[in-house]
């Protein structure tokens, strides 16, 4: 035991937050931890164990666990525990080996910041009125400083939606991209796809989407034929003289906030009753079975299951057809009502990046014989969410990664 505080079983560095009392349990397997403030947190013994780098049960090069659940020493128990010089915990096991914890990792966990949602924005749900345009970030700026990434991500993560501007117009920009946020999601579209649509095309029907087309795309989530859908879609304006063709995007949030107060019979057939989506071709079969709201466990906010082109067959009772129908028709007339939808011209150099399970995004019909050409990625929710929580804490300055 030394003056040091004691190694976490992380890379963070965590403020000292001094220990008021420790006490165990009566039968020895639990110990709980208090602060002045009357902060508290129980730790059970072989919870202790596992995160113990005293003793080599953490590896000290990775921070990870060594244990096996099948080998933890159910034996080994709580003999003494109380605050050392520096404040952190000292635990003395059955066996007399000794373990510290560090007093601002115990703190970290008392106050919720090991929980996924932990430094990420509470989603804010958004109508036309609310938000009239996607918040707006220069690519100029966005990697120059942890606080301008933080700043993005939290406008992202909190509408669901930003747009970028002053990006390159040349093709293939968005890997590059994306490679300072984090894998790109591929999927039988490639890892980086066109939405194109040319006067040389025009007539023709050699696309396999509709989106390769001037019609009309309804609001609309890719992939709802996938048990995740990708998370965020970026979309890279590359080239846009059409008449016509503007974005539209609706937040779903809003929409289930209406449907709550205004007709909760609609929403919760929207939530329960399940659809089967598909796509099918000559080499490739992809289904999923899902409620068009479908509440994945786990998951901050629903994923939307919304694309009618590959929404095939109703997966529910006879009886409910009806009203699944009806809660359908009523969930995509709303999403495109202007009072949730947002619509604006996209424009050469911009990119448009969306929660592509909660943002449902359209275009309007155009001109077909003038060029309009995107790009488009997705990457998913995981890693925008990591990007977040690392720049947040870093942009704060309270907590630096470290590996010495
Ligand atoms: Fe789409």
């Amino acid at each position: 035991m030394g003056q040091r505080p004691p190694l976490t079983p992380d890379f963070y560095h965590y403020p000292e937050a001094s220990i008021a009392t420790v006490e165990i349990s009566i039968n020895k397997d639990a110990l709980a931890v208090s602060w002045s403030d009357g902060t508290q947190l129980s730790c059970y013994y072989l919870w202790l164990q596992e995160n113990d780098v005293s003793n080599g049960r953490v590896d000290h090069a990775t921070r990870e666990g060594l244990i096996d659940p099948a080998d933890l020493d159910v034996e080994l128990t709580l003999s003494s525990a109380s605050v050392d010089p520096l404040g952190h915990l000292l635990v003395i096991w059955n066996n007399a080996d000794t373990s510290r914890f560090h007093s601002g990792w115990l703190r970290h966990i008392a106050e919720g910041q090991h929980q996924p949602a932990a430094f990420l924005p509470q989603p804010s749900a958004w109508t036309a009125t609310r938000l009239p345009a996607p918040p707006s970030h220069s690519v100029d700026h966005l990697f120059t400083s942890y606080e301008n990434t933080a700043a993005w991500t939290l406008d992202l993560l909190k509408y669901g939606v930003t747009k970028l501007t002053d990006a390159p117009t040349a093709s293939g920009y968005l890997k590059h991209l994306a490679a300072q946020i984090g894998p790109v999601r591929d999927s039988n579209f490639g890892a980086l796809w066109d939405v194109k649509s040319e006067p040389a095309f025009a007539g023709k029907n050699d696309t396999n989407s509709t989106a390769n087309t001037s019609h009309r795309l309804g609001p609309h989530t890719d992939l709802p034929t996938r048990e995740t859908p990708p998370g965020f879609q970026f979309l890279h304006c590359l080239c846009n003289e059409a008449e016509g063709g503007f974005s539209t995007l609706c937040d779903s949030l809003a929409i289930i906030d209406h449907l709550a107060q205004a007709a909760p019979d609609l929403l919760e057939a929207l939530t329960t009753l399940q659809w089967i989506f598909f796509n099918r071709g000559p080499a490739l079969d992809h289904r999923w079975s899902g409620p068009i709201i479908d509440y994945t466990p786990g998951s901050i906010i629903p994923t939307i299951r919304a694309f009618y082109p590959v929404k095939a067959f109703p997966n529910m009772d006879d009886n409910d057809i009806p009203r699944a129908y009806e809660a359908l028709r009523h969930f995509q007339t709303l999403a495109a009502d202007p009072r949730f939808q947002i619509r604006f011209q996209l424009e050469a150099g911009d990119i448009l990046c969306f929660d592509n399970r909660r943002i449902l995004h359209g275009r309007d019909a155009f001109n077909q014989a003038q060029t309009r050409h995107l790009q488009g990625i997705y990457i998913d929710r995981d890693e925008i969410y990591s990007l977040a929580r690392v720049t947040q804490r870093r942009a704060t300055a309270t907590l630096i990664n470290t590996r010495n």
